[in-house]
């Protein structure tokens, strides 16, 4: 009896360990306990046996039957586990995880923080403006006169004959002006808006213009402010040179290139062989756009610059076509 209690507990611990489902574990459990199961048997025989024998057979069988239900139990908790993990349709346990991508800010708003922080350790402060701008603010007090080609309706996006998406950051210095009086370093970062689109070119895109005025500001102050910008953004040993141009609402006026990061100089497709880029917009305030906001021109003199947020990100990472910026494109955009 005992040599048939050892066999029936070798077969059903080896075949519940082995079960591949629950409706396996049931089968082994009514073979096993069942009504007429292997072990029941056994247990129903136990009267038949000697006064001696009884008492340590029953003992044995007692102690199987729960040592079988536990195995059994056991292994339908495992297959639960199992079950969960490889037998949901269309759920391949074996395929590595999906990866949660966390969402990060856009590289034109990392070059503008950037810009700005270099600017507001120089000791200027973040001044704004609308974006619909009525047409005084934009042209009028920047002293750029009614027949201005940047006034033609190719340029700019009118909305009525007075009110226009501004074209540029610089109707904030205005708006600066006509709310502080000197001294005051601002800078005003923004979207602006043109009727403009190639690869260098976006009908809408960011400016961050900047203001400084004070009893003797001059031209050295200018260049010594954007250089120390340009080699903070850049490299520190980046070239940087200044070229006459026009502006309305400076005089004189400037246009900034930086020796080109591709090339170092050397002429490449990315600078049209020149070896430099330009950068930024700059100049001394024109006295027309101080008288607009009352300012004594004998008394006071300004700088002011813009600057084109999409250039110096282009620059920055490489990026020879300004509009894969506003593609949306998640491959480009994760890169950053
Ligand atoms: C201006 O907008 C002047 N307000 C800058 C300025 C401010 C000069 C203060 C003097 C004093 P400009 O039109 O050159 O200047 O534009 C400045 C920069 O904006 C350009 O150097 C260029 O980097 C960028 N830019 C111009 N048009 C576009 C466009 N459509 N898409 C992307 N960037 C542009």
């Amino acid at each position: 009896m005992q040599e048939r209690l050892e066999e029936i507990r070798t077969q059903a611990l080896e075949s519940a360990e082995s079960a591949s489902s629950e409706e396996d574990l049931e089968n082994i459990r009514v073979r096993v306990l069942g009504r007429k199961g292997e072990l029941t048997m056994v247990l129903k025989a136990i009267g038949k046996l000697s006064a001696e024998e009884r008492p340590k057979i029953g003992q044995l069988a007692n102690k199987l039957k729960k040592e079988i239900e536990t195995s059994i139990n056991a292994r339908k908790e495992a297959l639960k586990d199992v079950h969960v993990r490889t037998f949901i349709p269309g759920l391949d346990p074996t395929l590595p995880g999906r990866q949660r991508r966390l969402g990060r800010l856009h590289p034109i708003t990392q070059v503008m923080d950037e810009i700005c922080s270099v600017f507001e350790r120089m000791g200027f402060t973040v001044a704004q403006g609308p974006e619909v701008e009525l047409d005084f603010y934009n042209f009028e007090a920047l002293n750029i006169p009614p027949d201005h080609p940047a006034r033609d309706m190719q340029d700019t996006f009118y909305i009525d004959d007075k009110v226009l998406l501004r074209t540029h950051t610089s109707p904030i210095q205005i708006r600066a002006m006509e709310r502080h009086r000197p001294p005051m370093r601002v800078i005003a970062p923004g979207k602006v808006y043109r009727c403009d689109s190639d690869i260098t070119h976006t009908p809408m895109f960011h400016q961050v213009e900047g203001l400084m005025v004070d009893r003797d500001v001059s031209f050295a102050g200018l260049k010594g402010v954007l250089t120390a910008f340009v080699q903070q953004i850049f490299d520190p040993d980046t070239l940087v040179r200044f070229r006459p141009s026009f502006f309305p609402f400076t005089e004189p006026s400037a246009e900034i290139d930086i020796q080109c990061v591709i090339c170092r100089g050397k002429g490449c497709r990315i600078c049209s062989q020149t070896g430099w880029l330009e950068v930024l917009g700059a100049g001394m305030v024109h006295p027309a756009v101080f008288r607009h906001v009352g300012y004594d021109t004998e008394e006071f003199s300004g700088f002011a610059f813009g600057l084109g947020v999409e250039r110096i990100a282009m620059l920055r990472f490489g990026i020879d076509d300004i509009r894969l910026f506003y593609d949306n494109d998640l491959c480009f955009l994760h890169q950053f």
